[in-house]
This record gives C-alpha cells, sequence and structure tokens, in this order.
C-alpha cells in the first residue's frame, strides 16, 4: 500500500528547506513604468515648487552579483547612461556609456580587455580614466579621445556611484557592515520599486511620525477577512542629525543622520507580539542602513534611493539575517515589502511641497529638511534645467 503521507513529506520537506534557508526573494514592482502615464501625471503635479532632483553623494547602481567578472552592465541613472564594468580581477569602474568615436554605447556588447572597456563598434578601448588607449586600425589617437569616469565605489553588496554637481571629490563614504562583509548574515530577499516622485520623499518618512498609525497602523493579510484581527503599534520614534550612540571625540560626519521606532503587533487589540526596536542610519542622501533587533537576533535591512531621471526614483531593500535565522528574515522581508507599498502608493500620486503645512508636534520634517540641503549645490540640476536641455 502506498503511504501517501511519506510521499508528500519527502517532497515538502526539501521544498520548505530550500525555501526558507537557501532561495533568496526577489520582488520587483515597477509599479508606473509607462512613460506617458509618468509624464501626464508629473504635468499635473507642482513642480514649480520642488527642490533640485539629483541631490550630492553615493548612489547604488547595482548590487554587486549582477556584475560577473570581465562583465559590463548598461545603467540609467541619475540622467545619465553608465557602462559599469568589472575586471579579471574584480576591480568595478564606470565610464560614460556612450563613445566618443560614432556614439556606440558600450555597455552593449563592449569587452572588458585588462582594466580597460573596448567598444563593441570599432574597437576602439578606454582605460578606467576614461582615456583612449588603443585604436585597433590607426596609430593616430586623437587627444580629445575620452569619456567622463565616475568615482565608484563597492561595499555592502552594493555598486555605487559618486555623483557631484560642481564636481568635487567624495569627502565621505559608506562603510562595511561586518557581519555583510564576512558573509555571516545572508540575503533573504531583494525587493526594488520604480516609483514617481522627488527622492526626498523616501527619506523624509523617517522623520514624519505621524504617518506611521495611519499609513502603517492597520495590520496585513489576513485582515480584510477578519477585521479587527491584528494592528500595528509604533513608539518611541526618533529623529536627528546626529547619532547618540557616536562617542563624542567622533569626527563630526554632516552627512549622517539617525531614526529609531520601536513596533508592536496587536493582535485581538489584546495580544502583544513582535517587539522590534528599529535604528536607521541615513548616510547621505540615498542610502540607509537599518538595523532591528529582534528576539531572534539581529536583522539588517539596506535601503538603497536612487534617481533615474526627475521624479523618477529606485528604490531597493536587501533583508539580511543569519541563516539559522532565515525564516523570522523573510517574514520581516515580505512585511517590509507591504508595509513599503502603501508608502509608495503615496508617493507615486501626490505632490512635494517646499512649504508644508506643519504643527509643532512635527518640527523633526523641518529638522530633516534643514539637514537635507546640504546634498544639493548650486548648480544641482532641477527638473526645469533638464527639460530646458532636452527640449
Ligand atoms: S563607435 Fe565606438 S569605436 Fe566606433
Ligand atoms: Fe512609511
Amino acid at each position: 500500500m502506498i503511504n501517501w503521507w511519506k510521499i508528500l513529506l519527502t517532497i515538502i520537506f526539501p521544498v520548505f528547506i530550500y525555501l526558507v534557508f537557501f532561495c533568496r526573494i526577489h520582488w520587483v514592482r515597477h509599479l508606473d513604468s509607462k512613460k506617458k502615464a509618468y509624464y501626464a501625471r508629473v504635468k499635473l503635479r507642482n513642480i514649480q515648487d520642488s527642490n533640485p532632483v539629483y541631490p550630492n553623494g553615493w548612489f547604488a547602481i547595482l548590487d554587486s552579483h549582477e556584475l560577473k567578472k570581465e562583465g559590463v552592465k548598461h545603467v540609467t541613472a541619475l540622467g545619465e547612461t553608465f557602462a559599469v564594468y568589472r575586471t579579471k580581477n574584480g576591480d568595478v569602474h564606470i565610464l560614460d556609456a556612450y563613445c566618443p568615436h560614432l556614439g556606440a554605447n558600450m555597455a552593449e556588447g563592449g569587452k572588458v580587455i585588462g582594466n580597460c572597456l573596448q567598444c563593441p563598434f570599432h574597437g576602439w578601448s578606454f582605460r578606467p580614466t576614461g582615456e583612449c588607449n588603443n585604436v585597433p586600425y590607426s596609430d593616430r589617437i586623437p587627444s580629445n579621445a575620452r569619456v567622463r569616469a565616475w568615482k565608484s565605489l563597492e561595499v555592502n553588496n552594493l555598486i555605487f556611484v559618486w555623483y557631484h554637481a560642481e564636481k568635487e571629490d567624495p569627502q565621505w563614504f559608506p562603510q562595511p557592515i561586518t557581519q555583510l562583509a564576512n558573509n555571516s548574515y545572508w540575503c533573504q530577499g531583494r525587493n526594488e520599486y520604480i516609483i514617481n516622485s522627488h527622492i526626498q520623499e523616501v527619506p523624509e518618512n523617517g522623520a514624519d511620525w505621524a504617518h506611521l498609525t495611519a499609513l502603517h497602523g492597520p495590520g496585513m493579510f489576513l485582515d480584510s477577512y477578519l477585521p479587527g484581527l491584528s494592528r500595528h503599534s509604533w513608539t518611541d520614534t526618533d529623529w536627528k542629525p546626529r547619532p547618540d550612540h557616536l562617542p563624542q571625540e567622533t569626527p563630526a560626519r554632516p552627512h549622517e543622520a539617525f531614526a529609531a521606532l520601536s513596533h508592536t503587533l496587536i493582535l485581538f487589540n489584546k495580544f502583544s507580539l513582535m517587539h522590534l526596536r528599529i535604528i536607521a542610519e541615513q548616510i547621505g542622501p540615498g542610502y540607509v542602513e537599518l538595523t532591528m533587533n529582534t528576539g531572534f537576533g539581529k536583522i539588517f535591512i539596506i535601503q538603497t534611493v536612487t534617481p533615474v531621471e526627475p521624479f523618477q526614483i529606485r528604490v531597493t531593500h536587501s533583508v539580511y539575517s543569519t541563516p539559522w535565522n532565515a525564516l523570522f528574515g523573510k517574514i520581516i522581508f515580505l512585511g517590509e515589502c507591504f508595509m513599503f507599498e502603501r508608502d509608495v502608493h503615496v508617493w507615486n500620486h501626490k505632490v512635494f511641497l517646499k512649504n508644508p503645512l506643519l504643527l509643532p508636534e512635527e518640527k523633526k520634517i523641518k529638522a530633516f529638511r534643514k539637514w537635507y540641503k546640504q546634498f544639493y549645490s548650486a548648480n544641482s540640476p532641477t527638473y526645469h534645467s533638464i527639460k530646458s536641455l532636452e527640449w
């Protein structure tokens, strides 16, 4: 007689182990990628009131695993077209993608040769510094045969590009997180969103405590079937431009800000569980490291916010936990996706108000805006300066 239970368990158990411990969830939502709809909506919004669209700082443009050795990737971000390539020894370089010879995109079919990138169209090749070092059919290399080279950084499994409207060199760098550098924490899930919004809206969330109860208070998953089943309580919120935990003697790090909050899941208005203390370090205009202290150990959420073009931003979150805490890491990841999509829906349809109607209780939003201003400079592109160049 066939033992169906045995057969079922032999199949289900390994699948369960694989899904929980070895699989990494990919969650991609390009919620509004139809360009026509995007432009129609931006025109309807009050764009006059907006801040510059590309702040100065490090912006994540790829996950490390997306760029293999001797590989090249075509990335659009910050209104630029980048050719991002990795040499045989693992170094990453970023060049302007368009070849100055006849305009081919070197990220589409280009070859990595040594530490140079070779254009697929006629074989000219370019050093990491941007100079042309070889034209295969001539000894004459024009002195102006060069492309712009961009400063890059690879840390925490991400590849960053440095953007500065005044072309200044970086004064600060995202630092490696030990648990990610030594692989003791594994990525349990990564999400990616394209959002029609100003970049500043996303980090401003950290200083906006009042939206937590309204937007993130209602329960998830089964609540539409069982109203009153659960709700999320958010307390002990804080936002300040200097992290508390830094010793006084630490050199000033004006590019960093600090947010904190506590979460509790309340069932049937009675039972409290999943108490989490969340600390977020905002490092520059588009990169955040969140640490969740849970009863099962630490969980890290790495958030990147990168402008693609005016009022179009790409946001990613990667959730890391120890391998033995993978199940909880995945639950946190899915919860984070659902909660974040509530914000996305608001951002996709709101306007950016330079002078919002804030109450005294909301002074942290003002403090955040004052802090964020440091990432704009005299020549930071605005929606209008970019559009006047395009049209
Ligand atoms: S277009 Fe690149 S080598 Fe000719
Ligand atoms: Fe939010």
